[in-house]
Order: C-alpha cells, then sequence, then structure tokens
C-alpha cells in the first residue's frame, strides 16, 4: 500500500490539521506519566512549522463519556497537560494559554502557527457511526486546507478525525505513522529468523487474530497472560494445517494467583527466545498489569532480562507492557516501541485500518 507523506510544496504556508496520538497516561495530579507518544510526533510538528505551515493539532485522550454534562477545563480528559508539554517542547512558552473558540471548537491557540484543539472524544459526532458524523468531519476539516494522520495508535478506529476529515481534504501520512507500518510490515513479509512472538493479556476476541495470522507467520509463538488459560481455543489453533510453515506454539502456566508466568514457563520461554532473530512482543505475562508485578514474579522479568542480552531486532507495543519495561529499565534494549496497542494487534494479524485505508483513497 503506497502512503504519501507531504512534501514541502504540499504543505508550505498551508495550514495543516495533523491527527496524532496525544493519548499519554496522566498521574493523579495531571502531569505526563510517559511522553513517548507525543515526542513521536514531533518529526511532523517540525517539519510542518519549519515549512511555514500551521498546525492544527487534534487528539484524544482516554474513554471520556461524551454525553456527560463536562466541565472541560477541569476533567481529567483535558488536553490541557498534553498543550502544555508541546507549549515547552516547541519552545513557544506561552504564558496566557487559556481555551477558547478555533471556529467551532474549543482548543488553545499556542501561537500563530500551532494551535490545539481539546480532547476530540468530548465531541459525540467522533464516532462515525453516529448520523452526524460527516457533518462533524467536514466541520473540522473546514479549519484547514491539508490533513495529515500521524497517529496510528488509533487508525484501528471510524472516527471522524480519521476517517471523515480525508474525505474533505488532500490528505498525508505523518512520519511516525509510515515507520510504524514499514516496521511492522517487515514483520509479516520479510522478517529475520526465526520469528518469536510473545502474546499476553486478557481479551481472547483481540488476541486470537493475532495467534492465528502468527501461526501461519512466526516460527515460534509464546503465549501468556489470560489468554493462555484458553487452552482448548488455542489447541485448535495449533493443530490447524499450515502447509507452508511449521510454527512451534508454546503456552505458559500461570502461577496460582494468576499475577504472572512461572518461572519454570519462563525458563522454556527463554530457550526460545535464545534462538530468536525478530521478536514481537504484545501484552502481559500475568492477568494483571505487568507494571503492578511485585518483586516476587519473577516469571515476566526473566522473560524481559533475557530479550534484554539478546542482540535480535525486538519490538514491543501495548501500554502495560512498555510500561513494564519502563519501569525494569528495559525498554531501551527494544529496538522499535510501537506507539500502539490494539492498533498494533490489527496490523499484524492482517487487519486493514480504517484511519490508514482512508489515506489511500
Ligand atoms: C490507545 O491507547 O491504544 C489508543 O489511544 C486507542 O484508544 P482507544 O482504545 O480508546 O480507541
Amino acid at each position: 500500500m503506497k502512503l504519501r507523506i507531504p512534501q514541502k510544496s504540499d504543505i508550505f504556508g498551508k495550514k495543516v490539521i495533523v491527527r496524532a496520538d496525544l493519548d499519554v497516561p496522566l498521574t493523579d495530579q495531571n502531569s505526563i506519566k510517559d511522553d513517548s507518544r507525543l515526542r513521536a510526533v514531533l518529526p511532523t510538528i517540525n517539519f510542518l512549522l519549519e515549512n511555514n505551515a500551521r498546525v492544527i493539532l487534534i487528539g484524544h485522550l482516554g474513554r471520556p463519556d461524551p454525553n456527560s454534562k463536562f466541565k472541560i477545563q477541569n476533567s481529567k480528559f483535558s488536553l490541557r497537560p498534553v498543550v502544555d508539554w508541546f507549549n515547552q517542547e516547541l519552545g513557544i512558552r506561552n504564558q496566557d494559554l487559556r481555551i477558547e473558540k478555533i471556529g467551532e471548537f474549543e482548543g488553545w491557540k499556542v501561537n500563530d502557527n500551532f494551535c490545539v484543539l481539546e480532547n476530540i472524544r468530548f465531541y459525540k459526532e467522533e464516532d462515525l457511526s453516529i448520523s452526524s458524523g460527516l457533518e462533524f468531519a467536514k466541520n473540522l476539516a473546514s479549519l484547514g486546507e491539508v490533513y495529515v494522520n500521524d497517529a496510528f495508535a488509533v487508525s484501528h478506529r471510524v472516527h471522524a478525525s480519521l476517517v471523515g476529515i480525508p474525505k474533505y481534504l488532500p490528505h498525508f501520512a505523518g512520519l511516525r505513522l509510515l515507520k510504524e507500518m514499514e516496521v511492522l510490515s517487515k514483520v509479516l513479509v520479510d522478517p529475520l529468523r526465526p520469528l518469536v512472538v510473545i502474546i499476553g493479556g486478557a481479551k481472547i476476541e483481540t488476541k486470537l487474530p493475532l495467534v492465528e495470522k502468527m501461526h501461519k507467520i512466526a516460527d515460534y509463538i509464546l503465549v501468556g497472560g489470560e489468554i493462555a488459560e484458553q487452552d482448548k481455543i488455542l489447541l485448535k489453533v495449533q493443530n490447524e494445517k499450515v502447509t507452508s510453515r511449521k510454527t512451534v506454539l508454546l503456552v505458559a502456566d500461570l502461577l496460582e494467583n494468576g499475577k504472572d508466568i512461572t518461572e519454570k514457563s519462563a525458563e522454556n520461554f527463554k530457550q526460545i527466545i535464545n534462538l530468536a532473530k525478530t521478536v514481537v512482543w504484545n501484552g502481559p505475562m500475568g492477568i494483571t498489569e505487568s507494571s503492578k508485578l511485585e518483586d516476587t514474579e519473577r516469571g515476566t522479568r526473566i522473560l524481559a532480562e533475557a530479550l534484554a542480552k539478546r542482540s535480535s531486532y525486538k519490538i514491543v507495543g501495548g501500554g502495560d507492557t512498555v510500561a513494564y519495561l519502563k519501569k525494569v529499565n528495559l525498554l531501551d534494549k527494544f529496538d522499535f516501541v510501537s506507539t500502539g496497542g490494539g492498533a498494533m494487534l490489527d496490523f499484524l494479524s492482517g487487519e486493514k485500518l480504517p484511519g490508514i485505508e482512508a489515506l489511500t483513497t
């Protein structure tokens, strides 16, 4: 699939709407716990600003109920902390930031060339299944002259800011979106082998398609997390005949408290990891978030340390897994940290992501 990134002539001096991944974890005091998604969009924003474009940034934070009566400024879903981050990071340092009208929307004019709309999920029409969704997208589109999607992590959603706006404006892929697609496509098409895929987490309905797809592509699939308890379903996948490739599927045992995989399972997984040339990891190994694991639970730690020592090409995605690796200071041992959780799963499962499809027409 050929996507275009914007060239200077496409955007010079123009008003450019950028859909970005602004959905970052916040502390109770509303400070940003992990800014990697914001850092990921900086190359696109800097390219636009260096070329005299005026950027209108659109994103969401969490899952606010758009039907509830909210006070935007006080809401824990407000993008204000993200706006403050960009205000500093782009060196603008506007001391007088306040929410104001931007067209029909609310947002912050950080300076003449850079503004950010408030959480787009405060509007129920962001969900394109709502009948007025396309009208809403058209209104959003009227804020700019060009559209760039740099929000890989949310491109699996059929939302106005992803699928609707490109119907009305010339559209391009952002640099980060393209990078995500390049790295993950290589896994699907031409990985260095053996390819080992580690899958954990809870929701079988989101993980099973990945297990099925990887059963046709990977050399080894290592399954932990809550789905490891679905042995009947996994066995069915394992017994499916795949003529072109033989994949070994190993399922971990969980500790009795379910928080982690057993050390024995982790040691078995380690043997496989030590053979790998490419590794993809998505999803916690226990049934709790990995970032809450205690020191006594060693399984995930054994796995993470074994991976850290390997010089294979290592990709990780999914909020909990990334947060855990950050907590144990091993995230920098990975070659590529995907911004996507669900989007990464869908992409690797071979699904078409609506936000990406919308850029191809
Ligand atoms: C994510 O955190 O994976 C993205 O922001 C998508 O969020 P969603 O699952 O609420 O659509």
